[in-house]
């Protein structure tokens, strides 16, 4: 359920009219929903509501300020994979008792800072990880909370660009080394053991990978505790894939992995942590772009517009589909053409979709790409010294630019020419 609709022959965000935002912040522009944002993460909590659980929101989806701030309120926690993520969430008022810090390549000076501001838990990826935080820990004269995020080896779909759960992924800690891992952990001075973790995968569409791997995690919780171990949560990680509107996949709703999880985990004993992020931001933004020009090939139609793969770059990444509409909604009886709609970058990859069907559009008219609320503006970039893509976020008849568009000056500011050249 997203709050993108057309009324009045215009489509909207929420009560806002998107051409009033082109009209006043430009075009390309990122366009959030607070209303879609608060009712996924609602909707996911609700399912939960019976435990123990943090919902530690997977701040690289969309790490917008704004954003963070809007989910804090709701009582999310954070996943923070980098100390910018770390200090964006605290900014953005959400406790440092709810932020777990993922990721394989930790330095040194981010387990200080995570370390200083009291996180609740470090998923550690790999022993000499572990061994830098204790060394770190104890020269702060503290101990660090660690789970182990291990690889349980279960195939999740997804595509092949963002599958982690498999032996041969770089994450986690391999299923027949994590007996050592937390025996070593054990014996260290700086380390304190508090759970397991695990993530297997993004975009993923059906329960029984899930399945698969919270029992083989919930067996391995039972082995450690008898050899000793305190394990009071279980991380279950993110990945619960979402509707892009092109029918060839659809997920289960968070209820149904809610009841499947809960089940699972109904007599393990462990407060419960998720770290979702695309099921809480994808449908809660558009990119909206104008189109520059309609142009005709050899044997297609092209509609160039003013969003590119710098702006949005999962198309190019990861062959995915976003649905495309005009901002304004088809007449009656509109006659539809077959387009490839791209972006002015001078690469072939910066075309976000191939002989569409779409209602006829013209230079000057607006669209929408949709779902693009999760992995958009967080993996966009300044290629082609195109300024990057300011977001502007909704709640009801209100809008704000949470991000502005960068000036020109500001970007050249940034970088210089020695005396010497
Ligand atoms: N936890 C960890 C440790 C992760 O690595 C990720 C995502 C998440 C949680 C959140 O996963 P989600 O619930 O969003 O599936 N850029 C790609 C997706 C990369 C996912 C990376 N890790 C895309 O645009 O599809």
């Amino acid at each position: 359920m997203r709050h993108f609709h057309y009324k009045d022959g215009e489509m909207y965000a929420e009560d806002v009219a998107l051409r009033d935002i082109a009209a006043k912040v430009g075009t390309p522009v990122y366009v959030y929903s607070t209303a879609t944002f608060q009712r996924h993460f609602t909707v996911f909590a609700n399912a939960f509501k019976d435990r123990t659980t943090l919902i530690a929101y997977s701040v690289k989806a969309n790490s917008n300020l704004a954003v963070l701030a809007t989910l804090a309120k709701l009582g999310a926690g954070a996943d923070v994979v980098s100390q910018g993520e770390l200090v964006r969430a605290l900014t953005a008022g959400i406790p440092a008792s709810k932020i777990v810090f993922s990721g394989v390549g930790k330095t040194e000076p981010e387990m200080r800072a995570a370390l200083e501001a009291g996180i609740r838990v470090f998923n550690v990826e790999s022993l000499p990880e572990l061994e830098r935080l204790s060394d770190v820990a104890l020269s702060m004269g503290t101990r660090a909370p660690v789970a182990f995020r291990v690889n349980p080896d279960v195939s999740a779909g997804g595509h092949e660009k963002i599958s982690t759960g498999k032996a041969e992924n770089k994450f986690g800690i391999a299923w027949s080394s994590v007996q050592s891992a937390y025996a070593r952990a054990a014996a260290l001075k700086g380390i304190e053991i508090v759970g397991v973790d695990m993530h297997i995968g993004s975009q993923i569409d059906s329960l029984a990978p899930f399945e698969v791997a919270i029992e083989k995690v919930g067996a391995l919780i039972s082995d450690l505790r008898k050899k000793g171990h305190t394990i009071t949560s279980f991380d279950i990680g993110g990945g619960l894939g979402i509707p892009y509107g092109d029918n060839s996949k659809t997920p289960p709703p968070p209820s149904e992995y809610g009841a499947l999880v809960k089940k699972l985990t109904a007599d393990m004993d462990v407060e419960l942590i998720f770290e979702p992020g695309r099921m809480i931001a994808g449908n809660s933004g558009v990119l909206l772009s104008e189109v520059v020009y309609a142009k005709s090939g050899e044997d297609r139609e092209f509609l160039i517009i003013d969003a590119a793969m710098n702006d949005l770059i999962r198309p190019a990444l990861y062959e995915a589909y976003h649905e495309i509409e005009p901002v304004r909604a088809p007449g009656r009886n509109f006659k539809t053409q077959r387009y490839d709609v791209v972006g002015p970058i001078c690469e072939s990859g910066d075309t976000f979709t191939k002989r569409r069907e779409l209602p006829q559009m013209a230079a000057g008219d607006l669209l929408v790409l949709h779902s693009t609320g999760a992995y958009g503006a967080a993996q966009s970039s300044q290629y082609n010294t195109r300024p990057l893509v300011p977001e502007v976020l909704v709640s009801g008849d209100r809008f704000a630019v949470v991000r502005e568009r960068p000036k020109l000056e500001e970007i050249l500011r940034a970088e210089s020419i020695p005396d010497w050249v």
